[in-house]
């Protein structure tokens, strides 16, 4: 058996500022994996919009291959590029690893670092530290419809909402047990069973009957619109939340806010004790791709993320440790109150490492 240090790690920097976020991720890894004595092999894995322009690949199956059998982790950074409009490309590769590894968790900590970074008056950054548990597999993201008359006045488009007992059942319960091996008071249930009594009455039934297992934790269910009220008002009053793969995607850039803006959410897809995928919660963002403005402290929490999901103890609160004080001491891009570039960014974080 391998020795628990050495581990594979696919790096897929993917599109805009994917390629510059990650190369500061990588600068990371290597320096910790110098200072811990760990045997980290990172391999690129040439993915995107620039190999499919020149080949047309999207995610051949040698990749797909090599990241199942050979790697325990992939760190991702985003795919889109304004160059190829129909992102198909993009889907294959993200819910490529999404659904073909099963990464049914898709976990996102919304947790505010610095004061300067909350948005609403009268909170402290203390009053928001949530953990979203976003279903990952399921939903509106499977692809299920179809178009008739497409194109014509007459045209009917269909996405469906696909949700499974198993499906909904597993990432209900992953919430509960976080919340139970993390000391967290309180999980809630989002979705909107009011106007969607089939797909969404499944998960209330669900939760209603998985709640009961856990006595400890406190139960709450709230509908989504409210969710999103909420996480504004008072983000004090939520802790673990568990929602549906769209509802989690949009209430995550709500929740990014509060954060600092998309600069600061890391996120990991999991399927625990199998190879997951790393990824910031931000996509490619076009308008500041190239130019050294990307904040890479979200890969940085990211990169936390991955390494407690590899079993490396104590890394991830020891990295956000790092992330806090760029914030506190100005070592950070404008995007969070700065004057540093994506690399200076990355320079003094690696600088901090011990
Ligand atoms: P986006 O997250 O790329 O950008 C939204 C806004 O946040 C932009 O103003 C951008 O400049 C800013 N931003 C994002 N990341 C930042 C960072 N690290 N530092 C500072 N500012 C940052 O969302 P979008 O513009 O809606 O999408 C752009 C492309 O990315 C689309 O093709 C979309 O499909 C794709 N996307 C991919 C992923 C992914 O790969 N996981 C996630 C989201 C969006
Ligand atoms: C995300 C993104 C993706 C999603 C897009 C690019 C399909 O927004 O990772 O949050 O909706 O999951
Ligand atoms: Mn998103």
């Amino acid at each position: 058996m391998a020795d628990a240090r050495t581990k594979t790690i696919a790096i897929i920097a993917g599109d805009g500022v994917g390629k510059e976020v990650v190369a500061q991720g990588v600068r990371v890894l290597e320096r910790l994996s110098e200072l811990r004595g760990w045997s980290l092999k990172l391999v690129s894995l040439d993915l995107g919009a620039d190999r499919f322009l020149r080949d047309g690949a999207t995610f051949p199956a040698e990749d797909q291959r090599f990241v199942r059998e050979s790697c325990d982790a992939v760190l991702l950074g985003a795919i889109g590029d304004p160059r190829v409009p129909s992102l198909d490309y993009a889907r294959d590769i993200l819910f490529g690893l999404r659904f073909g590894l099963d990464l049914y968790c898709n976990v996102r900590p919304v947790q505010c670092l610095d004061d300067r970074l909350m948005p609403i008056v009268g909170k402290r950054a203390s009053d928001c530290d949530m953990v979203v548990f976003r279903e990952n597999t399921e939903g509106v993201y499977v692809g299920v419809g179809g178009n008739f008359k497409k194109g014509t006045p007459d045209e009917v488009a269909i996405t469906e909402d696909l949700n499974t007992r198993k499906g909904v059942e597993r990432v209900i319960r992953a919430a509960f047990e976080f919340a139970v091996a993390h000391g967290r008071k309180r999980v809630t249930m989002s979705d909107k069973h009011n106007a969607m009594p089939h797909a969404h009455g499944l998960w209330k039934r669900c939760f209603d009957e998985v709640k009961g297992d856990y006595p400890g934790v406190e139960a709450k269910h709230m509908f989504v619109d409210a969710l999103c009220m909420q996480m504004v008002r008072a983000p004090e009053t939520l802790d673990v939340i568990v929602t549906n793969n769209l509802f989690g995607d949009i209430v995550t850039d709500l929740g990014a806010a509060l954060q600092g803006g998309l600069g600061m959410a890391g996120s990991a897809n999991v399927n625990p004790g199998r190879v997951s995928l790393f990824e910031p919660v931000h996509g490619s963002a076009p308008d500041i791709a190239g130019k050294d403005l990307a904040n890479p402290l979200a890969t940085v929490l990211t990169i936390g993320m991955l390494l407690s999901h590899l079993g490396f103890e104590g890394e991830e609160a020891k990295l956000i440790e790092v992330v806090r004080e760029a914030v506190r001491t100005g070592h950070c891009t404008r995007d969070v109150g700065g004057e540093l570039g994506t690399r200076a960014v990355g320079d003094w974080v690696v600088s901090q490492l011990r």
